[in-house]
């Protein structure tokens, strides 16, 4: 079975990582759902993948680490997607961990390059317990000294090796990392059936981003690919 996880939410439906695209998401049966997070100028957990709002809305200056929560939430994030959600705010990690089933697996990446978030590990760790969501949770990153931190608070949290560029031997990366990796997420396209064979001997998932496309997935999926990010999963439903 091929794990299809909704990309930030389902970001063809609606502006990404909101509340709304996690309903999205969860309306057409998401097994799986990825999202971001950053801190805001005071220390809260907010969904976004930029450093700054300007993608959503063009007025806004800085970066989403110079606002705080407060002034972060008047800010129209969904005009821009769509007059239909024209009311779309940025989310809290708290507010999607409220409406997102246990059973849906998450993927949360931290975005800690090129802006640094001190104490991000710890702040995501306390919502996640205190929401009771330390299972059936993968936390990812680029940064990956971000991991290293997170398995350290919290030993038996799912790590996800997020990787940017095409490194040598991934898979022998992972091993001599000290880091109890449980899944890989590569560029789809450094991925071969190689690739997923020494990944699955050395006992980690591979979970390829970004994934939009049939042909993509059916080659994926004959070489025993784990699961996939994917801008719309809905189009993969049926496979
Ligand atoms: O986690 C997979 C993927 O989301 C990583 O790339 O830039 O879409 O966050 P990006
Ligand atoms: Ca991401």
């Amino acid at each position: 079975m091929v794990l299809n996880f909704a990309h930030r939410g389902s970001l063809t439906e609606a502006p990404e990582n909101t509340v709304a695209a996690m309903k999205k998401a969860i309306a057409h049966g998401a097994q799986g759902i990825e999202l971001d997070v950053q801190l805001t100028k005071d220390d809260q957990l907010i969904l976004i993948h930029d450093h700054h709002v300007r993608r959503f809305n063009k007025a806004v200056k800085g970066n989403v680490r110079d606002y705080t929560l407060a002034e972060l939430k008047r800010i129209d994030i969904g005009s821009s997607f769509s007059e239909k959600f024209a009311h779309e705010r940025l989310a809290t990690l708290e507010e999607v961990l409220e409406i997102i089933p246990k059973e849906i697996q998450l993927n949360i990446e931290i975005k800690n390059a090129p802006i640094m978030y001190e104490n991000i590990e710890v702040i995501l760790l306390a919502c996640l317990r205190h929401r009771e969501r330390t299972e059936n949770t993968i936390i990812s990153s680029f940064d990956h000294q971000t991991l290293v931190q997170i398995q350290q608070e919290e030993p038996n949290i799912m790590i996800g090796l997020l990787l940017k560029q095409q490194i040598i031997k991934p898979w022998q990366y992972a091993q001599n990392s000290c880091l109890n990796v449980y899944s890989i997420h590569p560029d789809k396209i450094h991925v071969n059936q190689e690739f997923i064979i020494k990944c699955h001997e050395a006992g980690y998932k591979v979970f390829p981003y970004t994934v939009n496309d049939i042909a993509t997935y059916e080659q994926l999926s004959s070489w025993g690919i784990d699961g996939v990010f994917s801008n719309n999963p809905a189009i993969f439903s049926d496979r």
